[in-house]
């Protein structure tokens, strides 16, 4: 598949806004775009053999049956797991971590025991364990950032003195960008006997997931930041902690045998698989996984890095614009912000041009917090993007300095 072209596999760049310009889609790091492949999977399974799955033993559901886990498979594979049953389905990263968070935490046992996060989390690798730290009696504390928007490490190992239960980071900020050093926050965090989890929503997209050389426990990445489908998302787990943990949730497909008194649940994925699953949502995600690897990620990567390096060196020279985090490893995705031009303002007037960027918290207000602002606009990159995308942005944010400043 040829990058150059590749913004032709993506129907939605086909057709013009309602502003009668082409669509600049610069908010990647949000929500991606949808290869045809993706949209034909899916749209082939509806019509040609959808049943549920894991039940019946006719034709169209043994079919739904052995794709839903030749998907699984193809997870595995492409995460690095050991095995397919270290696969669960679950919706998305959020609820891949409400569950964890609820699951492990689902007893005092860790009462007085810390769990570390950090000050660039995502509002959804904050929040569930702020919830289960405040029922379990456990502390909830942050690694703090340093001025060049990484994560100080120092600070961590300090941390790690306290008994801790687990450490749950991204690998990457969706605000600032920030590549962390994920293998070594987890075997730092295992040399204490804590826990693990990685937040690979940004990630996987960029870079692929090896869980392997990550050296986590656990790890979530969401379908529809990797060009896949909405409401499909995977958790990663070791399967003999998969195994351990209570179920996420209960009722059908997810036991070995029921009594009116009692029941027994079976083994991981299924242990954590309650209900119908996605199954649309999962031919998706498989389909969204061929995809990124027919591309390659070293492809992906090194045409997301040359359209970030191109953005960042054409918005140094723009007075009053400050870029968040000066770090050197830098994901796909560039927030700043700029004297006297409120980031809202700066989005609607962008949309006029038929760009779409983010502007707000970004659902991560501790870090707003420490970077003392309400909002900051974000540009994020995907594989359909090109240099007239950039270029593009940049006229019309000349533009914006024109009518507002
Ligand atoms: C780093 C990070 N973690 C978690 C999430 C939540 O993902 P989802 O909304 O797919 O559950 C996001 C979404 O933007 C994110 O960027």
């Amino acid at each position: 598949m040829n990058i150059k072209s590749i913004k032709s596999e993506f129907p939605i760049f086909r057709q013009k806004t309602p502003a009668g310009t082409d669509l600049i889609y610069l908010d990647s790091a949000s929500s991606t775009q949808k290869p045809q492949s993706v949209i034909d999977s899916i749209t082939e399974f509806y019509s040609s053999h959808y049943a549920n799955t894991g039940r019946a033993s006719y034709w169209p559901a043994t079919e739904s049956t052995r794709q839903v886990e030749q998907v699984r498979k193809n997870v595995q594979q492409f995460i690095g797991a050991k095995s397919e049953t270290e696969v669960v389905f679950t919706s998305g990263t959020t609820d891949s971590i409400n569950k964890l968070a609820n699951s492990i935490f689902n007893s005092d046992l860790w009462k007085g025991r810390q769990i570390i996060v950090s000050e660039m989390e995502h509002h959804a690798n904050l929040v569930p364990w702020q919830i289960e730290a405040e029922r379990h009696g456990l502390n909830l504390v942050a690694i703090p950032l340093l001025d060049s928007g990484e994560l100080d490490l120092v600070a961590y190992k300090e941390l790690l003195e306290k008994p801790t239960a687990l450490v749950a980071i991204t690998a990457i900020s969706n605000v600032l960008g920030t590549i962390n050093d994920v293998n070594k926050i987890c075997r730092l965090a295992k040399a204490v006997g804590a826990i693990t989890f990685v937040d690979a929503a940004q990630l996987a997209p960029y870079a692929g997931v090896n869980v392997e050389y990550l050296c986590c426990d656990f790890l979530s990445f969401s379908g529809h930041k990797l060009y896949g489908p909405t409401g499909i998302g995977v958790l990663y787990g070791k399967q003999d902690l998969l195994n351990q943990l209570p179920p996420f949730a209960f009722g059908g497909g997810m036991i070995t045998e029921v009594d009116i008194e009692g029941s027994s649940f079976r083994d991981s994925p299924f242990r954590h698989e309650a209900g119908t699953l996605n199954i649309a949502g999962i031919i998706g995600l498989g389909a969204a996984i061929d995809f990124v690897e027919e591309v390659g990620f070293e492809t992906i990567q090194s045409h997301e890095d040359e359209l970030t390096i191109d953005l960042l060196n054409r918005l140094a020279d723009i007075e009053g614009l400050k870029i968040l985090g000066e770090q050197d490893r830098r994901g796909p995705l560039i927030s700043f912000t700029i004297d006297g031009l409120h980031p809202h303002d700066l989005s609607t007037y962008l949309n006029e041009s038929g760009i779409c960027v983010r502007a707000g918290h970004h659902c991560a207000q501790p870090l707003m917090k420490k970077y003392q602002i309400p909002a900051s606009t974000r540009v994020s990159f995907g594989v359909y993007n090109d240099m007239n995308d950039v270029e593009q942005f940049i006229k019309a944010l000349k533009g914006a300095y024109e009518f507002f400043l």
